[in-house]
């Protein structure tokens, strides 16, 4: 059993849309079941607080920093906030992204620097204020959510910033891992399949969930919780060797192949 006593967290994104839980909620309130204090840092107030009060609800301790991952002075002030509340800081989840469409014809200067504002630049911003206090508190575990779309094309829709946002992710998380292991730092990755959270549940139907859970080889649906008991996890001292590692949370989506895909739904299908 992972146990976080005695350690302190920030994850990004921590807030929670009221229908359920996004995987920044359920970390955050994992976290805190497994007895670390959090710091709950969203853009959003209402949803962070939502996440607040479950915490508090179940006894457990956290506060709220709203802010813009994408801002300096935020990252800086959730970091601060970590060492004026609770007294230090060892484990930090990017977990915060937006997405905006089009492939590389179709996307806009704009959006292009946008998500990689908010999905890149923010590790990197994160990171810089966390590892100073981290080093002060005798070492850390930092966690960065990536996506499957970070590691293969995507021949459906395309979301070519996010998609290469993401793949940043994974070599941000190789070189920091080699550049902070000498401070007993450990920096690991996740690359989360195709989950059912409530930011993506109004936009998909029926058919298109079921093709996404059969999709992957355990052809079971994944949820936040399921990423959440990963970084909880990757957040621990039982994985206290594992550092710039990415692992796969996808029923197996990353080890199969797009034409198996089709050929597994159309079985399906057909029964
Ligand atoms: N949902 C999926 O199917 C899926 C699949 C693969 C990877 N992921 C990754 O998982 C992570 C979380 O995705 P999610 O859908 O569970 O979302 P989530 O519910 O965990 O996070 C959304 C939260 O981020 C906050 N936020 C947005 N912009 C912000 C900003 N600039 N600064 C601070 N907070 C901000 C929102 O207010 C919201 O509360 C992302 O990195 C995403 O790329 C998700």
């Amino acid at each position: 059993m992972n146990s976080l006593e005695g350690k302190v967290a920030i994850v990004t994104g921590a807030g929670s849309v009221d229908s359920g839980s996004g995987t920044g909620d359920a970390m955050s309130i994992l976290f805190a079941r497994q007895g670390a204090d959090v710091v709950l840092f969203d853009i959003d107030a209402e949803r962070a607080n939502r996440t607040l009060d479950t915490i508090n609800a179940e006894g457990g301790n956290a506060a709220v920093v709203v802010g813009d991952v994408s801002v300096a002075e935020d990252c800086e002030k959730a970091a601060n906030t970590a060492v004026e509340q609770f007294g230090g800081l060892h484990v930090l989840v990017n977990n915060v992204a937006i997405l905006k469409p089009g492939n590389v014809v179709e996307v806009t200067e704009e959006d292009w620097d946008k998500v990689f504002a908010v999905n890149v630049k923010s590790m990197m911003l994160m990171s810089k204020y966390s590892i100073p206090e981290m080093i002060r508190s005798g070492g850390g575990s930092i966690i960065n959510i990536s996506s499957n779309e970070g590691q293969r094309g995507q021949d459906w829709l395309p979301f070519v910033a996010y998609s290469t946002s993401k793949g940043a992710a994974v070599t941000l998380t190789t070189s920091m891992a080699v550049q902070h292991g000498k401070d007993n730092i450990r920096v690991n990755c996740i690359a989360p399949g195709m989950i059912f959270t409530p930011l993506i549940a109004p936009h998909i139907s029926q058919e298109t969930r079921d093709l996404r859970r059969m999709g992957a080889p355990l052809n079971q649906e994944g949820t936040a919780w399921d990423v959440a008991s990963a970084a909880a996890f990757l957040a621990s001292d039982d994985s206290r060797w594992i550092t710039g590692a990415t692992l796969p949370v996808d029923g197996g989506l990353l080890a199969t192949q797009s034409l198996s895909l089709v050929e597994r739904f159309r079985g399906s299908s057909d029964e």
